[in-house]
């Protein structure tokens, strides 16, 4: 059964209403355009003119993928890689009308980024294309609206249909934000602030702002101020300076630097990611001109050869996960609370780091990362100029890539999270052209110390031969080993002067809450080589969860953790991958859809090695037993627990001791072989001999009822929020069953709507829009919008012969 789209009329009323009274009487105003457009998918037709009638398109809400809504095909020309999802050709419309006061302003469209080869008109005026899917396109409309309160039509096409042209899923279409901003004819550039604090210490820093400030007026400004005001955390002003007496030519632009000072910074880290704003305002004579904030934080950090990465003068090792930009059944839409959710998940397991790979995030994304406090590689490429694939970003390198690497880095280059620029990942030129090999890092390099001499770069690299030019480019500050494990320990020998770091490590396998009936310690490489197709593993596409599978080129997640907590030098890892992501369902082909790297499943529950993690990396105790408990009599079974801040760990079976172990060596577990016998399977975990936690697997009897469960109660009807609710199945005594995996009917009643469903499975072909599905392993994703105030929603879950399961969230 698919959803029912619910249109919205009175929401876009509303927001219209508050579009004119957020732009009255303001300098500068940015509003949110992405309610009421219109949508068809067509790769036949031409609706760039902006009399075409398209009353009868879909209506629909920005962010959008369509990719997500098509059905898994078999045939799909991006196949595997792209998760049999396809593309096409989609066409987007929107009309608006702008009051006299909006009219009267400077106005542009920005797409946060849309994907891929957007053409884009206003009225019937062609604004422009832009090939690349990942970075944010912005056009000037003020020559080209209807004023005083005629209509206006926006038209974008959007050509996803050359495939493949990606190594993943990249989804298709306005899958970001949309703003409509307006400004003075003098105001501040688009993305044209550039805070940087060059000296750091206890009792003071220095903060230099760097503006770019443009005159769209055909005459001279004379006269022009220029004030900044830095607010604190807490939104006390703390510092401020301002310029006068500007002169900017008519047409033209004008840089200006402002030095302030403030005392006693607070600093940004991972643990306390402060941030302080800077409120550019510019005056002619009183009339304010434009006011233009800026978010930014105050850290100081180096990366050393021999000690790795430093923060504020501490040593800090940076323990990464690698992120693809999809959001599970969401797809590409991007969704503040998804990306939230799946930060918080990581910030629990203990990770500080984020690699944003391969390509520029939504920058909202990147905001959580500064409020939430990750360490951020930023990487802007995929592919330069040699192919990954018949269709991707080498046929535009040429005439774009300036451009765009200049757009990511302006739009990026004042977020506190962001800490390395990593120029690429795995570039062909590393074997197949030595003088681009030579010469694309150096170039990229030199574009990130033109617009952003704060930052070193990196580049991701899979090919560790000193012929390697990409990997030897002395134009690149860190050298970033993707892989290669075995050759860490000898970096300072290989690269005497280098610095370390692992932009990618680990790719090992695991289908969440699966376990294959071989010894935990048989680790098994799956493919057996990178070019040798698979034809083995397990019939219905699964990969035990023990970290026991993983890929030739990776290691299991034990063993690159441990040798990234052995070696100074490394000055962090970035594993792959924090999520499963839709796409590269290595080693498998159809009817596996999404990957098996991730630490945490599609649906966002987490895999059993996210426990490992959290025990190495976090403050939080962690006891941990896998696998499940339900098994059959007479069977051995490998059990293995994770754990940490105690000194041993006692099983027992049925309250029968299988003895103490304690963690040998270099092992990040202990484990044990047990015959089965149906009951309990506990864990003791003692700290100087006495008891400090315990934990239990219960074999669990037949499902009796389904439970809805939700980390909230409340849901605002915000178009980001959404909630994400869990169903699992309960025997007669509460236990849940970890092997649950039939059928599941959602139902949602009240001012709310089902937005995706889920389970984590790899290889189900049920569309994600579906209300029924089953579930894997004991669970199912339910992710929850509400679009009426002041109600309630009621979700329930249905499954033959079990009492339903039902749950209640009040909307704001
Ligand atoms: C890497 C690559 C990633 C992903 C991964 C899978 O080589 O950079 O994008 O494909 O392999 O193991």
């Amino acid at each position: 059964m698919k959803l029912k789209r619910n249109i919205f009329v009175f929401a876009v009323t509303i927001a219209w209403l508050a579009v004119g009274s957020q732009v009255f009487g303001q300098s500068r105003a940015s509003i949110d355009f992405n309610t009421a457009w219109f949508f068809r998918l067509d790769s036949v037709s031409d609706y760039r003119d902006s009399r075409v009638d398209y009353q009868d398109w879909r209506q629909l809400d920005l962010p959008h993928d369509w990719s997500i809504e098509l059905p898994f095909d078999s045939l799909s020309a991006g196949s595997s890689g792209t998760g049999y999802l396809s593309g096409g050709v989609g066409w987007y419309k929107k009309s608006f009308t702008l009051s006299e006061e909006e009219s009267s302003k400077r106005v542009y469209i920005e797409f946060g980024a849309i994907y891929e080869n957007s053409e884009v008109w206003i009225n019937n005026t062609y604004l422009g294309h832009r090939p690349n899917g990942y970075v944010p396109i912005v056009y000037d409309l003020t020559d080209h609206i209807n004023k005083k309160g005629d209509p206006n039509i926006i038209t974008v096409k959007v050509n996803n249909s050359k495939q493949p042209n990606s190594r993943f899923y990249a989804g298709s279409g306005i899958y970001r934000d949309v703003k409509l901003f307006f400004t003075s004819d003098v105001a501040i550039a688009y993305n044209g602030t550039f805070i940087i604090t060059p000296v750091i210490n206890e009792r003071q820093a220095q903060i230099k702002t760097q503006l770019e400030i443009v005159n769209h007026s055909a005459h001279r400004q004379n006269g022009i101020t220029v004030e900044t005001q830095v607010y604190d955390p807490q939104g006390k002003i703390v510092s401020q300076g301002q310029i006068g007496k500007l002169r900017i030519d008519g047409e033209g632009n004008q840089f200006v630097e402002q030095n302030l000072t403030i005392t006693h910074p607070l600093l940004w880290s991972p643990d306390t990611p402060h941030l302080y704003r800077a409120v550019t305002i510019i005056w002619e004579g009183k009339q304010e001109l434009d006011r233009y904030t800026t978010v930014f934080g105050i850290r100081s950090f180096h990366f050393d050869a021999a000690q790795g990465f430093f923060l504020n003068g501490q040593p800090l090792k940076i323990r990464g996960v690698c992120l693809h930009s999809d959001l599970g059944a969401l797809g590409m839409a991007f969704n503040r609370s998804a990306a939230r959710r799946q930060l918080q998940m990581m910030k629990d397991m203990g990770v500080n780091g984020i690699r944003t790979s391969h390509n520029p995030v939504a920058s909202e994304f990147l905001d959580l990362c500064d409020e939430m406090g990750f360490i951020v590689m930023n990487e802007t490429f995929d592919v330069w100029k040699h192919p990954k694939n018949t269709f991707d970003y080498h046929l535009y390198w040429d005439e774009w890539y300036k451009r765009d690497f200049a757009d990511h880095i302006k739009r990026d280059r004042n977020h506190p999270s962001l800490f390395i620029w990593c120029l690429g990942n795995e570039a062909q030129e590393q074997w197949h052209d030595p003088e681009l090999g030579a010469a694309i890092p150096a170039r990229l390099a030199a574009i990130v110390d033109s617009l952003d001499g704060t930052r070193p770069t990196t580049i991701a690299n899979n090919e560790m031969s000193k012929d390697n030019p990409v990997l030897m480019s002395p134009a690149v500050d860190i050298v970033g080993y993707n892989y290669n494990h075995q050759k860490w320990a000898s970096f300072p020998e290989d690269h005497p002067t280098g610095k370390f770091i692992v932009t990618e490590g680990t790719s090992a396998l695991a289908s969440r809450g699966q376990y294959d009936a071989v010894p935990v310690d048989s680790v098994r490489m799956w493919p057996l080589h990178w070019d040798i197709p698979f034809d083995g593993g397990n019939v219905d596409k699964s990969i035990s969860a023990y970290d026991h599978v993983h890929t030739p080129w990776g290691s299991s997640h034990e063993e690159s953790l441990r040798l990234l907590e052995t070696y100074p030098h490394v000055s962090g890892m970035y594993v792959w991958t924090g999520f499963d992501y839709l796409g590269e369902p290595t080693p498998y082909t159809w009817p596996a859809r999404s990957s098996y790297f991730g630490i945490v499943d599609l649906a966002g529950f987490p895999k059993d090695v996210y426990y490992l993690y959290q025990s190495a990396w976090s403050e939080t105790p962690v006891l941990h037993i896998l696998p499940h408990w339900n098994w059959q009599d007479g069977d051995t079974i490998d059990v293995v627990v994770y754990y940490n801040q105690a000194d041993e760990v006692e099983l027992f079976v049925n309250d029968v001791s299988k003895g103490r172990k304690a963690k040998e060596k270099d092992k990040l577990h202990v484990s044990w072989a047990v015959p089965y016998e149906a009951g309990s399977l506990t864990a003791v975990a003692y700290q100087d001999g006495l008891e400090v936690r315990r934990t239990t697997r219960q074999t669990t009897g037949e499902a009796v009822s389904l439970v809805i469960k939700s980390k909230r109660d409340t849901l605002n009807t915000a178009l980001e929020e959404l909630a994400f609710l869990e169903v699992v199945a309960v025997d007669a005594d509460g236990n849940e069953l970890p092997d649950f995996n039939e059928w599941i009917n959602v139902e949602i009643q009240g001012g709310g709507t089902v937005v995706a469903t889920d389970n984590g499975n790899p290889t189900d072909l049920t569309s994600f829009q579906s209300l029924t599905r089953k579930a894997y392993n004991g669970k199912l994703l339910i992710v929850v919008k509400g679009y009426i105030a002041n109600g309630e929603v009621t979700v329930s879950a249905h499954s033959d012969g079990l009492k339903s399961g039902t749950r209640k969230l009040v909307v704001e």
